[in-house]
């Protein structure tokens, strides 16, 4: 994820912005950089692709002088990693300096609009749009044309701007990103996270959505759009640096399966057109035609995206009526798969490096087969060897344990499945409107799911010391309950194994004994009086049923001996609210364990060997 640092004061700020933005790094980034307005009253930019030791390594013995600068780690998302894709951003003379995490929605407008009047680009980023719409709309007072810009730009965004016309501020805004600004004495800071300023202050701003705040050296002042002024509290930073890290979580898993609201939100970022209840992938360059031509999908991944995939399988088969074959990649590259041209391989990974998965789409590109990479991590391997790529936007994911990166890939199956089905016929537009609706509401949900954990910490509790526990379910819940036993075993090291609900009887249910935990997952309407059977079943061996269902579901009480309600949805969406409960239970039944939550035993996050 990007970062963002500002300084403002009576000290260099080079220094400063070199130190706040190391604070970040835990976050991931592959590119950094600084702007600092020098002594003479000009903007100096120095960034380069890589970890910041390449960046001091370039300021080395040329270090900017200045009191004031702006610095980023970049995360990419519009563009590869690289120099030039590198924040901080300016405008073509250099005037104004623009950092950014977040995506700009309309770039792409905004861009054609701009080069029409003659604007040229360097990069291929969305925020250097910001720097040339700063330019093109400046009418002599740099607050103003702030806020003109942020009129005309649409996405997530928290951006810090910087200007050579009016030296002695900094203005700083967000849009469903983090941003806080640290008050010191003679000197005030920004960022896009605590861990950034700690050093220098514990007393803070935390921004809310549409606070523009002007930062000087001895004021600060935050105002709305139309320069109506906002009193802000001062929030005073109690943590210590370690907590401050994990945003004052215990664990990064935590952390992450919190961050879920956001990702959510951020992979239909640009895609989703709230007004319009329409998908469409504009990175996406495909036809009617093209989308016709395809006779068969293998989707191809390693674990938790390999459940992804699963998920994935359901979504087109239904909704775009396109047959899929879902591999594990370590068994694809060997099976000699039958792919040829009239084939598209969907290769998932979140970190775009795993060996298996990266052999395998090469295997299908070697089979002729069209290729689709559904990754989080913009310029991966996989991401440069796929003809096309999705990116998931999910933020960098820190834990072992894969949370945020299977709710967006889901969700990106989700939207695909709607997406190629309207291309192709299958999806009629009530239908889509009705998914669209209810995908909206998905990241309130599961913030609404997310404030209510008490019940699944006292199940992690009692049933912690399980030795096996089992997850049973039918359809989409089966896909579900399959990554459900995969959090609990790799985090908890307790014995997990997931059923379809329907297979049970075929051998397993001779394990199914009194007192051992068996989750029920039943949301999926088609299946529903079957799953409750086989529940039944369970229950009748005097196993402890869990059973995860929609709220005002009153039936499943009568069978389960506890239930975990989630928020009604349709059943395509149910996996992307299911799923919590699950995750929550791993990371509170490793706690209960003592496990090592973010780093477990024999894992590591990124699996770069065969
Ligand atoms: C489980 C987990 C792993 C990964 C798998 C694939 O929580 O994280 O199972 O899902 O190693 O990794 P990526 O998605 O990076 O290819």
């Amino acid at each position: 994820m990007c970062g963002i640092v500002g300084y403002i004061g009576d000290k260099q700020a080079a220094p400063f912005l070199l130190d706040g933005m190391s604070k970040l790094e835990y976050r991931g980034y592959d590119s950094a950089g600084i702007a600092v307005l020098e002594e003479d009253g000009h903007i100096c930019v120095d960034k380069c692709v890589g970890h910041l030791d390449a960046l001091r390594k370039k300021l080395e013995g040329n270090m900017p002088k200045g009191t004031a600068g702006i610095g980023h780690t970049r995360w990419a998302t519009h563009g590869r990693p690289s120099d030039r894709n590198a924040h901080p951003h300016t405008n073509t003379s250099g005037k104004f300096v623009v950092v950014h995490n977040g995506i700009i929605e309309n770039y792409l407008t905004l861009k054609e609009e701009l080069m029409g009047k003659g604007y040229t680009f360097v990069s291929e980023t969305d925020t250097e749009v910001v720097a040339q719409l700063m330019a093109d709309l400046y009418d002599g007072s740099f607050e103003s044309t702030v806020k003109k810009v942020l009129k005309r730009i649409k996405g997530s965004y928290s951006l810090v701007f910087m200007c050579e016309y009016d030296s002695d501020k900094l203005i700083c805004t967000k849009k469903d990103n983090p941003l806080i600004i640290g008050l010191g004495e003679d000197e005030n800071f920004i960022a896009s996270d605590i861990p950034a300023i700690i050093s220098c202050t514990r007393r803070t701003y935390v921004m809310s959505d549409g606070e523009i705040g002007t930062v000087c050296r001895d004021k600060v002042w935050v105002e709305d759009i139309d320069g109506t002024p906002i009193t802000k509290k001062v929030f005073e930073v109690k943590w210590n640096a370690e907590a401050v890290e994990k945003g004052g979580f215990e664990h990064f898993m935590l952390k992450e399966i919190y961050e879920q609201p956001k990702s959510i939100r951020d992979t239909m970022t640009g895609r989703m057109d709230a007004e319009e209840k329409k998908i469409n992938f504009p990175e996406l360059k495909w036809t009617a035609e093209e989308i016709a031509g395809i006779n068969k999908i293998f989707i191809v991944a390693c674990g938790t995206a390999y459940h992804a995939g699963i998920v994935g399988k359901y979504y087109l088969e239904q909704l775009a009526h396109i047959p899929v074959e879902v591999d594990i990649a370590s068994e694809f590259r060997y099976r000699a798969p039958l792919v040829d041209g009239s084939s598209l391989t969907i290769v998932i990974s979140q970190s775009g490096e795993t060996s298996d998965t990266m052999a395998a789409l090469r295997e299908a590109r070697r089979l002729g087969s069209r290729t689709l990479a559904v990754t989080n991590v913009v310029g991966s391997s996989i991401a440069r060897d796929a003809d096309q790529v999705l990116y998931t936007y999910a933020g960098p994911e820190i834990a072992v344990a894969s949370t945020k990166a299977y709710t967006t890939q889901i969700l990106a199956m989700l939207m695909l499945a709607i997406y190629a089905g309207r291309l192709r016929g299958t999806m009629d537009r009530d239908r889509e409107i009705v998914l669209a609706e209810g995908l909206l509401e998905i990241p309130e949900q599961v913030h609404q799911m997310l404030e209510n954990v008490d019940q699944i910490k006292i199940f992690a509790r009692r049933y912690g010391s399980s030795e096996d526990v089992f997850f049973i379910g039918r359809s989409l819940d089966y896909a579900v309950a399959l990554e459900g036993a995969l959090k609990l075993k790799e985090i908890s090291y307790i014995h997990a194994e997931a059923y379809a609900a329907g297979e049970l009887k075929h051998g397993t249910l001779a394990l199914i004994v009194e007192g051992v935990p068996v989750i029920v997952l039943a949301t999926q309407e088609d299946v529903y009086d079957k799953t409750v059977s086989n529940m039944q079943e369970v229950k009748a061996r005097e196993a402890v049923v869990i059973a995860i269902g929609f709220e005002g579901d009153a039936s499943l009480a009568k069978y389960a001996d506890h239930v975990i309600y989630i928020p009604s949805t349709g059943k395509y969406l149910a996996p992307l609210l299911a799923v919590l409960p699950l995750q929550l239970l791993s990371y509170y039944a490793a706690l209960t364990r003592g496990c090592d939550v973010d780093k477990p035993r024999n894992l590591a996050k990124s699996v770069t060997v065969e």
